[in-house]
């Protein structure tokens, strides 16, 4: 028997809120009541400011999840599909970062206003940001685990990265990841000190030089400590006349 509500491609089938499907499978009544309403805002760009952090958070919450499903595929040894959800983890680093440039369109003035709403909040109690120290050791030790079955260390998988071309996408994609927040935190910082200055204190106490010094912290420090070794060793072979 045939459904009027389903022959018209126009009405809404799917339960919940919203005049269509688009709006009840997205949950867009919700999603767009998330942000101050005009009459709630000290200052327009609070708009802006919601929406680049809350934004943030989305990318960063897909982010994690792929990471920790792919640090469970690499920890059955299923190296393809890991690299697959890498490079959707990586991607979403990127948009966070290029999003982030959207902040620098406040006047820093202004923004002074936004900055004594915002209370004790601060990016160190970013949800998104809290799980990716958490799930880059998780693919450390996964990826730790299948070089040691390899019988490698990461000098020989460097070296002889072409007969293993799997593990070698693997550590330059975990490389490529731990760089995307390196390059996120600079970005940050220099975003930071547009709008409130280098000498200045953070919201938590944090003064903004601090982040400064986290731009040269690590995640997965011996993925760049074997480059440095490579060149040693290539230089030592070479002075030897092997290479
Ligand atoms: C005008 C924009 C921004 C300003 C002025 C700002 C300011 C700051 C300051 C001062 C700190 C040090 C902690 C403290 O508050 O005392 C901090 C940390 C942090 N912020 Fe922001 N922030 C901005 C935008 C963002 C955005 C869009 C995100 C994305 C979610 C973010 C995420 C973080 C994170 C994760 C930290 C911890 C530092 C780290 O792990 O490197 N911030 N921010």
């Amino acid at each position: 028997m045939s459904d009027p509500a389903r022959d018209d491609l126009h009405q809404p089938v799917l339960p919940g809120r919203g005049a269509s499907d688009y709006e009840r499978y997205l949950r867009t009544d919700e999603l767009l009541s998330l942000q101050k309403s005009p009459e709630e805002q000290v200052h327009r760009d609070e708009l802006l400011f919601q929406t680049v952090h809350q934004s943030s958070e989305l990318w960063l919450k897909l982010a994690t999840t792929e990471c920790d499903e792919a640090a469970a595929r690499l920890e059955r040894s299923e190296v393809p599909p890991a690299l697959r959800l890498l490079r959707r983890a990586v991607l979403c680093l990127q948009y966070v970062t290029t999003q982030i440039e959207m902040l620098n369109q406040m006047d820093p003035w202004e923004y002074q206003q936004i900055r004594v709403v915002l209370g004790h909040g601060s990016g160190f109690d970013s949800p998104g940001f809290r799980q990716v120290p958490r799930v880059t050791q998780r693919l450390a030790k996964a990826f730790d685990r299948l070089l040691a079955q390899a019988g490698l260390d990461l000098i020989e998988l460097y070296q002889r990265g072409r007969e293993f071309e799997e593990l070698y996408l693997l550590a330059e994609l975990l490389t490529e990841w731990d760089e995307r927040i390196w390059l996120w935190r600079f970005r940050h910082y220099a975003i930071v000190a547009r709008a409130l200055g280098e000498d200045t204190v953070g919201t938590q106490g944090t003064p903004v030089q601090v982040l400064g010094k986290l731009i040269a912290q690590r995640q997965l420090p011996k993925l760049w400590r074997v480059r440095s070794r490579l060149v040693e060793l290539f230089d030592a072979e070479r002075a030897n006349g092997v290479a």
